[in-house]
């Protein structure tokens, strides 16, 4: 507004300086870290338009002071088969469980995050909606479903909420501003924010690139080192880097050449109206290697043999699973579609996030990650995963990817360093474990700590061997067991290794050791959670109950944490 844009500078600090007035709850329940990132956005700008605000991952939040709340706002991502994030499921299971209070004096709005490649798209934002409403609380604007590109329905759902805000409180700021600075602090950017995001990620270049995997090896693991210098990212063990991929060219020319499409053509890349070659647009903004129901069904707008195809029946669920752009763009050809109509059906190319590698406190000019090159065939095509396989195969030393450092408060060291820590990581999933050591040598940090670590073979594939071996001679690492799975005729993963020192991994327990666990969530964190239990059981004298409760505890005390994917 014109008032607004008459405000001087300083306006945003005069009014946050005002006393707030009136309390506002936003919980996050993140896996991965994007909750937790848009929940701190959105409560810088909720504070400079004088709310109090109290901003909580869901498993800090005191369950019982629920009722008092007036405001609330959610924000949770749904991850694997519809399942709430871990930090979530205190709250999720506590308004679901016959404690529940009746909430008529709550005001809420749910943003959910998910990816509508999955069948259970957003399903634990809508859960937690409903619930809320069962309970009788009123929403201040209707639940938002984001997908993977969340930013622009992200600020949407803000601005409604903002609104509802605004309409209940009328105009809270006691200011000059008034509806300027409301105006003003919805659209503003976040104060001092740094530099470099993941809105405005920074170039990286690739220091250097190396397979970690021998000759003869089933599995391509790359080890990169990015320089930092000049990004002023700060990061701790367990954060993540988010990379912005790059798609493969050759896949791109044949969708537009399948399509017949002049690849110059300007198309739209944002809302704000930037505009790339389609080609350009293809390789570096849109998603091209995933097939969701949405769309297809917005496909089907330009292709009468989908629309019969997707109205026939339930086909579509098999149909998207292993296909991609160009599959969908051969199989229903011909189209009659613009370039601009083509790119107004795709999602953004998300970032993808890989845990770091490496310690700021060792190394503050440079990240490093572990990649798995992901690469499968399906439906008589070779297929590659767009981030690991553009690392593995284009990007070189010299190279450089664009970047950004995403903080994850779920998976964090013990604030106390002579805690003993017990780390889980077979495959790729050792790489924040690295992370952790090369920190704890750093600090000189005096509590034990103890490496699982699993994978085929032990002459191709173990990761970092040189590394822990020194740290094992120097105590910065106390103990390594590995279960490769492939050199016996019996599979052995590394909870067979867990069972085996199961007397000494309960007694660490005893001591009040962290226990982590990264990689694979379908088998390996899903069956080492279980091996958890089982040592509980066995050791502890526990029912099976008490094993689940007691794990449940340690995760609510933060003494078990999982980054899984
Ligand atoms: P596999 O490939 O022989 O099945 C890292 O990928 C290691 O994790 C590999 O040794 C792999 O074994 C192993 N792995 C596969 N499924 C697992 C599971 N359910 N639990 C633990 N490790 C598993």
């Amino acid at each position: 507004s014109a008032v607004g844009l008459q405000n001087p500078p300083g306006a945003l600090q005069q009014t946050e300086a005002t006393q707030a007035t009136k309390e506002l709850t936003i919980l996050f329940g993140s896996q991965t870290g994007n909750s937790q990132g848009l929940a701190e956005e959105i409560s810088e700008k909720l504070k400079s338009m004088e709310y109090k605000i109290t901003l909580e991952s869901m498993n800090d939040f005191k369950v019982k002071d629920l009722k008092k709340l007036t405001y609330l706002l959610i924000i949770v991502s749904t991850h694997g088969e519809g399942d709430p994030p871990d930090t979530a499921l205190p709250l999720y299971e506590f308004l679901y469980s016959r404690r529940a209070p009746k909430l008529n004096d709550l005001h809420f709005s749910v943003l959910a995050l998910g990816d509508s490649s999955y069948e259970f798209f957003c399903q634990t934002g809508k859960q937690f909606d409903a619930r809320l409403e069962e309970l009788g609380a009123k929403r201040l604007s209707p639940r938002v479903d984001c997908d993977l590109d969340y930013d622009e329905p992200a600020t949407k759902w803000f601005e409604d909420v903002a609104k509802s805000l605004k309409k209940m409180d009328g105009d809270i700021s006691s200011g000059p501003a008034g509806e300027g600075a409301f105006v003003s602090a919805v659209s503003s950017p976040i104060p001092d924010q740094p530099k470099y995001s993941r809105t405005n990620p920074f170039r990286a270049e690739i220091l250097e690139n190396i397979n970690l995997n021998g000759r003869g090896s089933n599995k391509e693991t790359r080890h990169l080192e990015l320089s930092l210098e000049g990004s002023n990212f700060k990061f701790e063990p367990g954060d993540s880097i988010g990379i912005y991929p790059e798609n493969d060219e050759e896949l791109v020319n044949s969708i537009i050449e399948e399509l017949q499409l002049d690849p110059s053509e300007s198309v739209p890349i944002n809302n704000q109206g930037e505009v790339r070659s389609l080609v350009e647009a293809l390789k570096n903004h849109y998603e091209i290697t995933v097939l969701s129901k949405q769309l297809l069904e917005k496909a089907s707008e330009a292709n009468e043999k989908l629309k019969e195809f997707i109205e026939s029946g339930d086909h579509h669920k098999d149909y998207v699973k292993g296909r991609d752009l160009l599959d969908l763009v051969r199989d229903f050809s011909p189209w009659n579609i613009s370039a601009g109509e083509l790119v107004g059906k795709l999602r953004k190319l998300p970032a993808r996030l890989y845990s770091i590698a490496s310690s700021y406190q060792a190394n503050p000019d440079e990240v490093h990650l572990t990649i798995g090159a992901v690469r499968y065939e399906s439906h008589g095509r070779k297929r590659n995963g767009v981030c690991s396989v553009h690392c593995a195969e284009r990007a070189e030393p010299g190279d450089a990817l664009s970047v950004y450092v995403q903080s994850n408060a779920n998976f964090k060291l013990p604030s106390d360093p002579d805690i003993p820590v017990i780390m889980i990581g077979p495959g790729t999933g050792v790489a924040p474990f690295r992370s952790f050591l090369e920190e704890k040598e750093e600090i000189e940090a005096k509590g034990k700590t103890w490496l699982f670590f699993g994978d085929q073979h032990f002459v191709t594939d173990f990761l970092y061997q040189v590394e822990w071996q020194r740290w094992l001679k120097n105590g910065v690492l106390t103990k390594m067991d590995v279960a490769f799975s492939r050199d016996t005729k019996e599979k052995v993963y590394v909870q067979h290794r867990m069972l085996d020192h199961s007397r000494e991994l309960y007694d660490w327990l005893l001591e009040g050791a962290h226990v982590y666990i990264c990689g694979d969530e379908k088998n390996m964190a899903k069956d080492v959670h279980a091996t958890l239990l089982e040592i509980l059981e066995k050791e502890g004298g526990m029912t099976s109950e008490e094993a689940v409760a007691y794990l449940a505890e340690m995760q609510q005390e933060k003494r078990y944490q999982r980054d899984v994917y």
